[in-house]
């Protein structure tokens, strides 16, 4: 079934709706490797623990959750309107979403285990972590818009 141009007028719509759920999961992809750091800082099974354990897990299910579905349903739908399969830009940026939606699939079960009370990464490699998203981030944006190859 052909489906390149089925969005017709409403592409622009679904495009802006794409980018706002890319801002609301960039957000949550900041936010939780820093809860995880502070997280970290605190006596397993104290108050504070509780509290970050509960932050984690509403950050989560509100926000990342929720964006990444809705940032990849419409980023298909925009990628078949496109017919953007055989673009060189699309297929590197497609492997970076994949990486990057690894990522957040990473931080969810490192937030299991902290929710357990373990500490597996030292604070320096979380900090490390945390930048991932922005380097990631910035190179999707300019495959997307710069479309250099
Ligand atoms: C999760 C899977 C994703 C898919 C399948 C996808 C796919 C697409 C497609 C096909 C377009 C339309 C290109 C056009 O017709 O102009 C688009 C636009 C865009 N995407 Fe994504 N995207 C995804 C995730 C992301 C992420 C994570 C970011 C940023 C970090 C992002 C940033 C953008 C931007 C800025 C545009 C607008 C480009 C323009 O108007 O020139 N996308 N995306």
């Amino acid at each position: 079934m052909e489906l390149a141009g089925f969005l017709g007028s409403a592409m622009l719509w679904v495009k802006a709706a794409h980018i706002i759920f890319v801002i609301f999961l960039m957000a949550g992809l900041f936010m939780l490797p820093r809860f995880f750091v502070y997280h970290h800082q605190c006596a397993v099974g104290s108050d504070e623990d509780a509290k970050w354990i509960d932050r984690e897990r509403r950050l989560l299910r509100i926000i990342l959750d929720p964006s990444l579905t809705i940032v990849w349903i419409l980023g298909l739908a925009l990628a078949f309107n496109g017919n953007y399969w055989s673009e060189p830009w699309f297929l590197a940026k497609l492997l970076l979403v994949i990486g990057l939606s690894g990522y957040h699939g990473w931080m969810a079960g490192y937030a299991k285990k902290l929710a357990k009370g373990q500490r597996p990464m030292s604070e320096k490699a979380l900090r490390m972590l945390n930048e991932v998203p922005g380097v990631a981030a910035a190179v999707i944006v300019i495959l997307v818009v710069v479309r250099p190859f």
